[in-house]
């Protein structure tokens, strides 16, 4: 049962005979913030002084007169200004775990009304390695998915893979010019993905070189802004000269971080340029990007060759992404990538425009919404269609073939507008009803506080940052395994295990963060034996099935009797509302889709009113066998509450660690 949504209906109930709207009244039911005033509170009597005319007391009097919660709470009551407090019945509680123990959803009902989700997450470009900033999307993505689904919803994964971009303009190019052909031979996807760095390198030192001149010049243009400035007498109005002082250090900080770039980018072209060989190809190849362009429509327009090399590609780019998706237990129910919309392009085109949504503005179509300086353009002047364009036809095809109630973009903050955009524009075109929302999320730091990049300046690969938080897991599972008189585990187990807290660490290092917010990755959090990690997690499973080990508890049989439960120390009673309220956190975590709302009941409400229970509830030491048994049920029913949170999350547990 979800306890509060529960007590929202009785109150609902209770308020629809006083007041006509109950729903923004019944918001203000809460879990209480002190568990002195009970376990729950509402602070509905307060805000209707106004409308029922009446001292907010009365109302609260009133309103649990009408209030029938006997069976669940002791007789609530009135505090302070008009707040009501709740009390649930110990024996109420105790009727609930008993009726968790027998069923494997833990006590947490499906949705009365199913929806339809799309989730559209993970969707790299295919033709790159996937990199630190894909983990992101995957991970948050993968348990929405599974958290909705498991809510009873009816959920549709979709890896929006980008396949038709381009990069496969680059590789294309790449392939043609760069190839070495025994490597190919060899090992295609790390030459592909070594023609798509070698092409990214050069292009990226011819814009280099082209940008360099203009942001020197802008930064001249600023240094000059500023000695103007400085040179301004005071004016003698003080708010007007300490505005001015303001203005001017902020000018200032703005000009001191353009030149600390400007100073990085020179670095790093003096890097490039040292390399004449690289040099000699970047003057060979200085029409690069058109060239780029070019090979990409002709893919486009269908050229017999560059479409023999993309089927060539594709399953080769696809493979090495599956790699990962295996290593981190991802699925998808669909992966229909950009390409697959491609035929439907030009007909959204003239559909925006039949219906009079788009103009053509400098020879591109456009589309005007509402509060945005710049239009959406969906064809471009040279034809060419757009990343927005394949959006739309996604959402066409999306509404055609699952008439979704809403669809969810995992993808990183720096595409807002875009979805902005795409909202604004598809609600013209008739999508009114569906809720489409931009799931969006920060970016993945490194040590010093700047996105996270190698030594060498790239992006991190995520094949790399598995492997090493795979090690080092491995590290600790050792260290932990040979500090017991005898060890349990063999290498091979050893290095089971290590990937299962190695990749769990990682993901719930993701996952624990609020989502849009940026952070700073570290390997030592992420895999701390204390706190708020998986490991901590994944080891407070293991201790409980341990316990269970060493009283010779057989737990199955327990579970069948489970009448037996019961709470007779407050460290008992907090732990099993813990327990209860695990409906109530899945639920908030789909209210504005937020992971880390699940991590944190895991940890701070489940993990610790557990560490308080079992510091001062003994289990296998209890006084009696009774309470023994009670309180064997009671870590079984926080375990299965572990697991079953840490598999929403994507992480699997271990019997023993
Ligand atoms: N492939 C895109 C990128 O890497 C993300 C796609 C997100 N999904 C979407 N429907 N636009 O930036």
């Amino acid at each position: 049962m979800n306890i509060l949504a529960e007590l929202r209906q009785r109150f609902d109930s209770a308020l629809s005979s006083m007041v006509e709207e109950t729903s923004p009244l019944l918001d203000m039911i809460r879990p209480a913030t002190d568990s002195k005033f009970g376990d729950y509170q509402a602070n509905c009597a307060m805000p209707l002084k106004k409308q029922l005319g009446k001292n907010p007391r009365e109302i609260a009097q009133d309103i649990i007169d009408k209030l029938d919660v006997a069976d669940m709470c002791e007789t609530p009551e009135i505090a302070g200004p008009g707040f009501i407090n709740l009390k649930l019945k110990d024996d109420w509680i105790t009727q609930q775990l008993v009726a968790s123990v027998g069923d494997d959803r833990l006590g947490v009902p499906k949705v009365a009304t199913p929806k339809t989700y799309v989730v559209d997450y993970s969707s790299p470009n295919v033709a790159k390695p996937m990199h630190v900033g894909h983990i992101r999307s995957t991970v948050i993505g993968d348990t929405l998915s599974r958290v909705l689904r498991f809510l009873g919803h009816n959920v549709i994964s979709d890896n929006h893979l980008g396949d038709w971009g381009t990069q496969f303009g680059m590789i294309i190019y790449g392939y043609k010019h760069f190839r070495e052909d025994a490597a190919y031979q060899q090992n295609p996807v790390a030459e592909l993905s070594r023609i798509y760095r070698f092409v990214r390198k050069i292009m990226d030192v011819l814009e280099t070189q082209a940008a360099l001149p203009k942001r020197k010049l802008a930064l001249a243009d600023q240094a000059d802004e500023i000695e103007n400035r400085k040179s301004k007498e005071p004016t003698g109005d003080k708010a007007a000269d300490k505005k001015a002082a303001k203005d001017l250090r902020k000018l200032e900080g703005q000009h001191n971080n353009a030149k600390g770039a400007i100073a990085e980018l020179e670095n790093k072209l003096a890097d490039l340029q040292a390399d004449s060989d690289l040099m000699a190809l970047v003057k060979e190849h200085a029409k690069i990007n058109t060239a780029v362009l070019q090979e990409t429509v002709k893919l486009h327009e269908g050229d017999e060759e560059n479409l023999k090399l993309w089927h060539e590609f594709l399953p080769k780019c696809r493979d090495e992404i599956q790699r990962v998706y295996d290593r981190l237990d991802i699925t998808f129910d669909v992966e229909y990538g950009e390409s697959f919309y491609h035929d439907r392009l030009a007909n959204v085109v003239s559909d925006f425009e039949k219906q009079g949504l788009a103009k053509q503005s400098e020879g591109a179509t456009c589309v005007f919404l509402d509060g945005f300086k710049a239009p959406m353009i969906i064809r471009k002047q040279d034809g060419a269609f757009l990343y927005a364009t394949t959006d739309l036809a996604t959402i066409q095809y999306r509404m055609e073939t699952w008439k979704p109630d809403a669809m969810l973009y995992v993808v990183d903050h720096r595409q807002g507008e875009h979805f902005d955009k795409l909202f604004a524009a598809a609600k013209l075109w008739g999508c009114a009803d569906v809720e489409m929302k931009h799931i969006s999320f920060g970016t993945v730091m490194g040590p010093d506080g700047k996105p996270y990049k190698t030594r060498s300046g790239d992006t991190v690969g995520l094949e790399g940052l598995l492997d090493e938080a795979v090690s080092r897991a491995l590290t600790i599972v050792s260290d932990n395994d040979d500090k017991k008189e005898t060890p349990d585990f063999s290498d091979a187990k050893r290095n089971t295990i290590s990937e299962l807290v190695g990749i769990g660490g990682l993901k719930y290092g993701d996952l624990s963060q609020n989502r849009e917010t940026d952070y700073i990755f570290s390997y030592e959090k992420m895999l701390a034996l204390n706190g708020n990690t998986a490991t901590y997690m994944q080891y407070a499973y293991a201790r409980v099935q341990s316990i269970f080990r060493r009283g010779s508890i057989d737990i199955e049989q327990l579970r069948e009797n489970a009448s037996g439960l019961q709470l007779n120390h407050p460290a008992e009673r907090t732990l099993a509302v813990a327990i209860l309220r695990f409906a109530e956190a899945l639920d908030d975590v789909t209210f504005d889709y937020r992971p880390n709302l699940l991590t944190n009941y895991l940890f701070e409400e489940l993990a610790k009113s557990y560490s308080t229970f079992f510091a001062n509830c003994p289990v296998l030491k209890a006084e009696d066998d009774v309470t023994k048994e009670s309180r064997a049920l009671l870590c079984d029913l926080t375990a299965r509450v572990i697991q079953q949170g840490l598999q929403l999350l994507g992480i699997s547990t271990v019997e023993k660690m």
